[in-house]
């Protein structure tokens, strides 16, 4: 992976018509960062996410995703290094398998076929979706089609994701696999930059907050500032109970929680 900052938005301003959807927003998510992109509906979080994709390009100001500056380019050129996942990824679904769709930006990229298949496999094996390699993506349940979409999106191992609602729909267990995949990428040093209301699912794996408000970036701080210090924005359950323990909360996942209530003198007898 180099070592270029996987997303700068430079003073972007971007109108679908006359009037701005987005105007001085400026934004620089580094190697590894996870950040949560927030704000209400039509405030113009998935139009970022177009902007960042090279979908749509600035009426002023740059983007520039993974080193490369947008204005000329098309989101095909950015599909070495940006995933996309659309808010709507029944849009994104093509191919007449799940393993043909996950193979596909892989292939154009002119992979050879057996890193592109063992790229599939990886991805399909991380996701649980072995068992529909064989099945068209539109006989699938909406849930699933979203994780099929998410694994085109990862298949190529972009240095940045970007998702767009990645846990609408989904059931705890495949929130969770998505949570774990999201996980393991940051480690990797990926970036991620996630569309989400799922504020529970935000704080298990993300840590800075941006949020969209009226044209702008209306805050930008880290996730647990943000969290039960806002009307629009809760803390989630488990961030809750961590901070009523007095256990800080800065990784509030199940798995970090546990120890931490096993060992505490309010929680620790519960146990046994
Ligand atoms: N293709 C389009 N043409 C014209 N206007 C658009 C288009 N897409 C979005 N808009 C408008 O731009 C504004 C921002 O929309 P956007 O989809 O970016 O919001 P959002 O924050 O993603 O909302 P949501 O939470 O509902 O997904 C809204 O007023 C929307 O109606
Ligand atoms: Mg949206």
């Amino acid at each position: 992976m180099d070592a270029v900052t996987p997303l700068v938005l430079e003073a972007v301003r971007f109108g679908y018509g006359a009037e701005p959807v987005l105007d001085g927003v400026s934004l620089r998510i580094g190697a590894g960062e996870g950040v949560a992109l927030l704000g209400a509906n039509g405030a113009g979080k998935t139009t970022l996410t177009r902007l960042a994709m090279a979908l749509r390009h600035p009426d002023a100001g740059r983007v520039v995703t993974a080193g490369r500056d947008t204005a000329g380019r098309r989101p095909e050129d950015l599909a070495d290094v940006a995933g996309y996942l659309f808010q709507h990824p029944e849009a994104q679904l093509f191919a007449r398998t799940v393993r043909a769709e996950v193979g596909f930006g892989p292939e154009r990229l002119g992979w050879r076929p057996e890193r592109v298949g063992a790229a599939v496999d990886h991805v399909l094996g991380e996701l649980a979706l072995e068992p529909y390699a064989g099945r068209h993506p539109y006989d699938l349940s909406g849930p699933t089609r979203r994780l099929v979409a998410f694994a085109a999106a990862l298949v190529a191992n972009p240095q940045l994701l970007i998702l767009d609602e990645p846990t609408a729909g989904l059931d705890r267990a495949a929130r969770a696999r998505v949570a774990d995949v999201i996980r393991r990428r940051r480690a990797a040093g990926v970036a991620v930059l996630a569309v989400t209301h799922d504020l529970g699912f935000a704080a298990g794996v993300l840590d800075r907050a941006v949020v969209l408000e009226g044209t702008q970036v209306s805050r930008d701080l880290p996730l647990v500032a943000l969290l039960g210090n806002h009307p629009r924005f809760p803390a989630p359950p488990l961030l809750d109970l961590a901070r009523r323990l007095g256990l800080g909360g800065a990784a509030p996942t199940i798995q970090a929680l546990a120890p931490l209530l096993t060992s505490h003198p309010e929680t620790g007898t519960l146990e046994a």
